[in-house]
């Protein structure tokens, strides 16, 4: 398999997408919005949370996405059986892509060979500061005094895959976890959108850790 001349010439047609989300569900709402007003042609065909009180299921309801699942982890034997499920939904949809929306599971090996540079997460960090959980929490500790938000392709090292987009975002030395959150969400809601409304409508290529729009 080379990954590194995967190129998605065949696929930059299909706008569907499915999204992964575990908790508020605001990028995945910023999306549909975007969606909804035109200004973003990705289709959000199927929205799956492993959390059953997650607010980006009643989001995803509320915005009439196709296809929104609740999958309980605990219904499953193991990581990659759980994984295999959400596969096997995100093929049945036809999803070109799978945007990872505050989905806070580590995704197994299996899924992420499944769909090879078609995975992008966003993060509340400049990474490769700050992976992880707490990337927020991390960055106040350390007191940086400019944090932000990556988005990049998902790969088998976590939060490390190559680099699509990042925003930079200023610490303010009245911030609390809430306020700085707040501020690189904001940050998020643009960036997301921007690089999904590229990646649906541009192919690009990956050479070592660069993306490269063809
Ligand atoms: C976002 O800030 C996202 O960057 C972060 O969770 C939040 C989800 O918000 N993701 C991670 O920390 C991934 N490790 P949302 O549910 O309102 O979109």
């Amino acid at each position: 398999m080379n990954h590194q001349l995967h190129n998605h010439s065949h696929s930059h047609l299909n706008k569907r997408i499915a999204v992964l989300a575990s908790g508020k569900g605001s990028n995945l709402e910023v999306i549909l919005q975007a969606m909804q007003q035109g200004s973003c042609d990705a289709q959000v065909s199927l929205v799956i949370c492993n959390k059953a009180d997650a607010n980006a299921l009643q989001i995803a309801r509320a915005y009439q996405v196709p296809q929104v699942v609740y999958l309980n982890p605990k219904d499953y034997a193991d990581r990659a059986a759980y994984d295999q499920a959400c596969a096997a939904l995100i093929q049945q949809e036809d999803c070109a892509w799978v945007v990872l929306a505050g989905y806070m599971r580590i995704l197994s090996s299996t899924f992420i060979q499944t769909f090879p540079q078609q995975i992008i997460n966003i993060h509340p960090s400049l990474l490769p500061s700050f992976v992880g959980a707490h990337a927020v929490a991390d960055a106040l500790a350390y007191g940086v005094q400019i944090t932000g938000c990556t988005v990049h392709l998902v790969t088998e090292d976590l939060d490390s895959g190559p680099i699509l987009a990042q925003t930079a975002v200023p610490v303010l030395s009245t911030d609390d976890h809430d306020t700085l959150h707040q501020r690189i969400q904001n940050a998020e809601y643009q960036l997301y959108v921007q690089v999904i409304q590229r990646l649906v409508s541009t192919p690009f290529h990956v050479q070592e850790k660069h993306v490269i729009w063809d």
